[in-house]
């Protein structure tokens, strides 16, 4: 026999076990907006203290489209996935222009606004508007998987997914609180190893629990090993201060600052490739002192070695096509930089800046 779980189980479950979490105290959907773009492919615990900085920062959204770019992109440093908050800043004017400051309850103008996907739309506009929609991450798909026993996440059991959940989303049941409640029950019980199935308000319901091994649902999908890229960077000296440059808006990390170089090509050695990326970027030729130190980082679709070496401009001066700088280490907390960059910071900052 079929057993059905009813959307006031896992409310009452909700209710008594959800985390206070900072961006539950509000009903501002520019608050709620923010919280669940940073929450993007990023840990709650990650997130809590930027977004709690952030607000400080930025009260209201208005106060976001007024900023300048590198304002929000130092607050958002060491978050990741920085084209999430260049596409926050982009929607926030957008707001304010066309919408005059009021961010669109309608499902089709606010899932149009940059960087907002079906998640992000459902989540928001179901918890800050009380829209009866779904909001689906990968908690949500995981404990769904498990209570209904699918194995694989192919289109037509993601639609059975959301459907279920439609079913779940009636009458003068709170959409947000569903669905938080979904997510909350995939990120603290339902999680994929060891689930606490014993904790689980839904178990007595559960095909993955009752056959056995809820692990196994829903099949991982083995992703393609990461691509490893050798990098090569410059510290530039002019006395006491060092050439930085910033991003371009359409590259990875755009609009973040970082040391000239670029990637090693097949067959060159590191030093020639360093002069190489220099003549290209910075239209002179480095005079390479020594290497600093090489450091490894994974992106999320590659990994790095970058291999960083002190130099000094050789004649001709520094003429690049990007904005750039030259600054003191004393100036580098006014910037915002990789994080690769960083681990160089780091260990400049333990071993000693000077050549
Ligand atoms: N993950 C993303 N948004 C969330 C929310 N509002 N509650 C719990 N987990 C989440």
């Amino acid at each position: 026999m079929q057993v059905k779980i009813t959307s006031k189980e896992i409310l009452n479950w909700y209710y008594g076990n959800k985390r206070e979490l900072p961006f539950r105290f509000t009903k501002d959907p520019y608050k709620i907006w923010i919280s669940e773009i940073m929450l993007q492919q990023t840990q709650m615990k990650t997130v809590i203290p930027f977004y709690n900085r952030w607000i400080d920062t930025f009260p209201t959204l208005k106060s976001v489209a007024m900023a300048k770019s590198d304002k929000i992109l130092k607050l958002w440093e060491g978050l990741g996935y920085y084209r999430r908050c260049l596409n926050f800043h982009k929607a926030s004017k957008i707001v304010m222009e066309k919408y005059h400051g009021r961010i669109p309850n309608d499902y089709k103008i606010f899932r149009s606004l940059p960087g907002v996907g079906e998640y992000t739309a459902g989540a928001v506009l179901s918890i800050a508007f009380g829209v009866q929609i779904s909001a689906i991450d990968g908690n949500v798909n995981r404990l769904l998987s498990r209570l209904n026993g699918i194995k694989n996440l192919t289109k037509r059991n993601r639609l059975i997914i959301k459907n279920k959940i439609k079913s779940l989303l009636i009458g003068d049941i709170v959409p947000g609180d569903l669905n938080q409640a979904l997510m909350e029950l995939g990120a603290l019980v339902c999680i994929p190893k060891n689930p606490l199935c014993y904790d689980c308000p839904l178990s007595h319901v559960c095909k993955a629990y009752r056959n056995g091994n809820p692990e196994l649902y829903p099949i991982k999908i083995k992703r393609p090993s990461k691509p490893h890229l050798e990098v090569v960077t410059a510290i530039i000296w002019r006395k006491q201060k060092f050439y930085i440059q910033k991003r371009s808006k359409k590259q990875m990390l755009g609009g973040l600052w970082e040391f000239p170089g670029g990637k090693v090509e097949k067959g060159e050695t590191l030093e020639n490739a360093l002069v190489r990326e220099i003549e290209e970027e910075c239209l002179f030729t480095p005079d390479i002192i020594k290497r600093a130190t090489s450091i490894n980082h994974t992106y999320s679709h590659f990994s790095i070695t970058m291999h960083c070496y002190h130099c000094k401009e050789k004649k001709k001066k520094i003429t690049s096509q990007n904005p750039f700088n030259w600054i003191s280490v004393k100036d580098i907390d006014k910037y915002s930089f990789p994080k690769a960059n960083h681990k160089i910071f780091n260990f400049m900052s333990k071993n000693g800046w000077h050549i």
